[in-house]
């Protein structure tokens, strides 16, 4: 039916940052509020898909009719979005650390003694790669990139290095981290798509009517 175009389809979707422990009481974490991949879980959820939503911390409501799994770092977020295929798409909207430390300490680290520690870091699982070349690849797979300059030009170049069909170029040199805004541009192998500036929810909206035309069409 026309109005749940995603009905039969199984729509996952990585949202928020991840954590990376340093130690029982400190980690690296990336900026992201899960505003707008939890309002694109949403969206699909009424579109009538099954939506599947792996969730890094996040102080935001489950949306209706969407399964959740909460995970903490990269590598948590990796396997459990390893569990959720297949899908007939996947949006991979989540803040990734790209880092966590190579040494993590067991105990709280302490202040005391001169200089401070220093971290070693060690590169996180990249999903959306991982996604793009799985021998269970959803036939849709979208990346966001959250660029501050050359937005355009970083999202093509991130589209064909990550496999993905289409990157959500998200420019977020202005208001967007946290807010209820976001401006967006979706680019594809076929070109570029300008969304104007919308509230978080339209632009899920939006996106979500054309994750449909591309499942059915
Ligand atoms: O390289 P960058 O972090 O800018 O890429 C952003 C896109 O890649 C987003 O779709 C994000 O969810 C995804 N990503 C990922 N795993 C990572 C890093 C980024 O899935 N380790």
């Amino acid at each position: 039916p026309a109005h749940r175009p995603l009905y039969g389809k199984h729509v996952l979707v990585t949202a928020g940052p991840t954590h990376e422990p340093i130690d029982p009481v400190r980690y690296i974490a990336n900026r992201s509020s899960g505003k707008q991949g939890y309002a694109i879980a949403a969206a699909a959820a009424r579109a009538g898909a099954r939506v599947t939503l792996v969730s890094g911390p996040v102080a935001l409501p489950t949306p209706p009719g969407v399964d959740r799994i909460d995970v903490e770092t990269a590598r948590d977020m990796a396997d459990a979005v390893r569990r959720a295929l297949p899908a007939d798409a996947a949006v991979m909207v989540a803040a990734v650390a790209d880092w966590r430390t190579e040494d993590y300490a067991p105990e709280k680290m302490k202040k005391r003694g001169s200089a401070p520690p220093a971290l070693r870091l060690t590169e996180n699982p990249d999903i959306l790669a991982m996604v793009s070349v799985s021998d269970k690849r959803p036939k849709l797979v979208v990346g966001f990139a959250a660029e501050t300059e050359k937005v355009l030009e970083h999202a093509k170049d991130k589209r064909k290095r990550k496999g993905a069909d289409w990157i959500v170029a998200n420019d977020v040199s202005g208001s967007v981290m946290g807010g209820d805004m976001n401006l967006v541009h979706i680019v594809s192998a076929k070109g570029v798509d300008h969304l104007p500036e919308l509230p978080k929810d339209e632009v899920a909206v939006a996106l979500v009517e054309r994750i449909a035309d591309a499942l059915n069409g």
